[in-house]
């Protein structure tokens, strides 16, 4: 296994990148990533505390880091935000909208004010970015690129994280439209879909100790293994680089071949052992004559 970095030095170099949810997690290790390639970054989330950390341990980079706090949901933030990122470096070249809220839950447990919270985070939060960048791209004729944060479950949908499924399913149907939409301006729209990647906010709330006693979500991968951050931030860097220039409108999917392994109709299957494969093929056999 390779986790090293994969492209060339200075693919990003100059380029300008806000990362929602940069302070923790993905959005971290993708944003340090970018910094290794020689890209400038604005991350933003709500506890400006965290964000400084981060941008402290970015500060052997060669670029600048602007950590600026803000709610994805407020779309005075987001304008609040823009501006001063347009202040300090005079152009945003891409927008990685990463951050997002989630937990689980039965959704009859839900009250409304739950539901919301977390569609407000994922969907409100991608189009406010979205459409403010977006708009300030079309005025000035900047080729932008975006990339969104899903998670393969937009697409199957899931059990227990109902808000979070509905809302990245949004994200991933704003993706294609915006890819298709604004393609005339120059700007390109992709997505991942990551399976999983370890990190606090998401372990915290999805994996707690009472749900991971009751078994190996690791062991059950089809790799028996959870993706390592490098993996996905050499994709990431990979998609909002000119060498994707190409690429408009697609999710790629990173999740060591999860989703499919647990959909496909006779997948189980694998649980048979090898030794009885020579009487069911007999039982099938006999059953053509
Ligand atoms: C039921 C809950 C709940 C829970 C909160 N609520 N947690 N309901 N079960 N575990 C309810 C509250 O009671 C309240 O409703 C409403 O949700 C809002 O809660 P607040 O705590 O006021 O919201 P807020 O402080 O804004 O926090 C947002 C949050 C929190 C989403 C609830 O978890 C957060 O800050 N998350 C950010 C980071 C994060 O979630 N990272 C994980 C991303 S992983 P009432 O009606 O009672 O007032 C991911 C995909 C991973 O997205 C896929 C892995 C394979
Ligand atoms: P994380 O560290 O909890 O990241 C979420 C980030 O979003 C945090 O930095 C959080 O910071 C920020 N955020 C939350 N609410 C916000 C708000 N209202 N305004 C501004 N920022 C807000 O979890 P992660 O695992 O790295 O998740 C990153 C992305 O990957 C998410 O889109 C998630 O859905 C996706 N994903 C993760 C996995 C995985 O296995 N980890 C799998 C599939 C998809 P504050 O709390 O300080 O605001």
């Amino acid at each position: 296994m390779n986790f090293s970095g994969m492209l060339k030095e200075g693919a990003l170099k100059d380029k300008v990148i806000l990362v929602t949810g940069g302070g923790t997690g993905l959005g971290k290790s993708m944003g340090k990533y970018f910094m290794e390639l020689g890209a400038h970054l604005i991350i933003t989330s709500r506890r400006q505390e965290v964000l400084d950390e981060t941008a402290t341990e970015f500060n052997e980079y060669h670029g600048e880091v602007l950590p600026i706090s803000g709610d994805v949901r407020d779309h005075k933030d987001v304008k609040r935000i823009i501006e001063s990122s347009l202040d300090k470096f005079g152009k945003i070249d891409c927008l990685l909208n990463n951050a997002a809220g989630n937990f689980i839950s039965p959704t009859e447990r839900l009250t409304p004010k739950a539901f919301d919270v977390i569609i407000d985070i994922v969907l409100k939060g991608t189009y406010n970015y979205s459409l403010l960048l977006g708009k300030h791209w079309i005025d000035k004729k900047h080729p932008g690129v975006m990339l969104n944060i899903v998670t393969t479950y937009a697409w199957t949908g899931s059990s227990f994280v109902a808000p979070s499924a509905a809302a990245k399913g949004g994200v991933l149907a704003l993706t294609r439209s915006l890819a298709s939409e604004w393609v005339k301006y120059g700007i390109r729209c992709n997505a991942i879909a990551p399976g999983p990647f370890p990190t606090k906010g998401a372990w915290d709330r999805l994996f707690p100790k009472p749900i991971s006693t009751f078994f190996n979500f690791e062991k059950s991968l089809p790799m028996k293994r959870y993706g390592n951050h490098q993996e996905l931030a050499n994709l990431a860097a990979y998609m909002l680089s000119d060498y994707s220039g190409y690429m408009n409108g697609e999710v790629v999917t990173l999740d060591g071949g999860e989703w499919i392994y647990n959909a496909g109709e006779f997948n189980k299957l694998e649980k048979i052992p090898k030794t009885a494969w020579a009487l069911i093929e007999r039982v099938v056999r006999g059953k053509k004559k």
